[in-house]
């Protein structure tokens, strides 16, 4: 890790202290269309990512990028409003900047969502999935190049990438309410398009239950960190070769919105019985 990095870590975290609110006690990442969740905050205050010291910027139609503070549930949060993918041509270390400086906050727990083709038999559009583990498909890692002992040690364990007690609870939560959980294997595919119908064969083959371009450095920098971590995929569309249609980005952002309503109370009362 370049000694520049950690200094932009310590800026943009800096930054987002001086943010007001109460400190933080929970991170979240929104991932594509499910962005609406940071809009119903209790006192909410936010900053654009090009406000922010060495924020990425995202051109990507409909991943607003803005960071968020406020309340749900009466739990002070910070969440990233649209994220940051290596697709675009960022680095990795630029695509986790904003998730290591919110374990920089003090964060307890990191929450990342995403939207996800499905690839196990069960999975249907509109589906939610709590991630159990993940594949990293990419050969890349956020943590490539020299270790910076101040951020975490040099192999970072990866037993509990998502973090057991925590997505329990969340599927304790969920089933309180009456709302359908999955639990699945997330693998992580560098995109920008989307994969071939024999791609998602050799996924089912390794052990997939759902795709997507994203997620994944973000749970390694927080791993890395010692920030534990739940995922939750929406599952917007079938894989390809499963679907009996071209996938396309509007089906995934028009799943996301048919089930914002939905996604965005599971979240909110998860996050509600979280330590305050
Ligand atoms: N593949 C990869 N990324 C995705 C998909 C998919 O099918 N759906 C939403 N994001």
């Amino acid at each position: 890790m370049k000694e520049s990095t950690f200094k932009k870590v310590e800026e943009l975290a800096t930054a987002l202290r001086e943010m007001s609110g109460q400190e933080p006690k929970v991170g979240l990442v929104l991932g594509s269309g499910l962005g609406a969740f940071a809009d119903q905050l209790d006192a909410p205050v936010s900053k654009e990512y090009g406000e922010l010291p060495h924020m990425p910027v995202s051109a990507v139609p409909g991943h607003s990028g803005r960071m968020v503070r406020g309340c749900s549930g009466g739990v002070p949060l910070i969440v990233m409003q649209g994220r940051v993918h290596a697709y675009e041509g960022w680095s990795l270390d630029d695509v986790v900047l904003g998730v290591r400086a919110f374990c920089r906050l003090g964060i307890g727990a990191l929450i990342v969502t995403n939207a996800g083709g499905g690839i196990h038999v069960d999975l249907r559009p509109g589906d939610f999935m709590r991630i159990t583990d993940h594949l990293n498909l990419t050969g890349d890692s956020p943590l490539r190049g020299p270790n910076d002992d101040r951020l975490g040690p040099r192999f970072p364990d990866m037993s509990s990438a998502y973090d057991r007690e925590l997505g329990e609870h969340l599927e304790m939560v969920a089933s309180r309410c009456g709302q359908s959980l999955r639990r699945g294997v997330y693998a992580y595919m560098p995109g920008p398009s989307y994969e071939t119908p024999a791609e998602i064969r050799m996924l089912r083959v390794l052990g997939a239950d759902a795709v997507g371009m994203s997620t994944v450095p973000e749970v390694i920098a927080a791993r890395h960190m010692g920030v534990r971590c739940v995922g939750i995929s929406v599952i917007t569309n079938l894989a390809a070769g499963i679907s009996p249609s071209d996938l396309s980005h509007s089906e995934v952002k028009e799943t996301a919105t048919r089930v914002e309503g939905t996604f965005i109370k599971l979240l909110q009362r998860f996050i509600a019985t979280l330590e305050r």
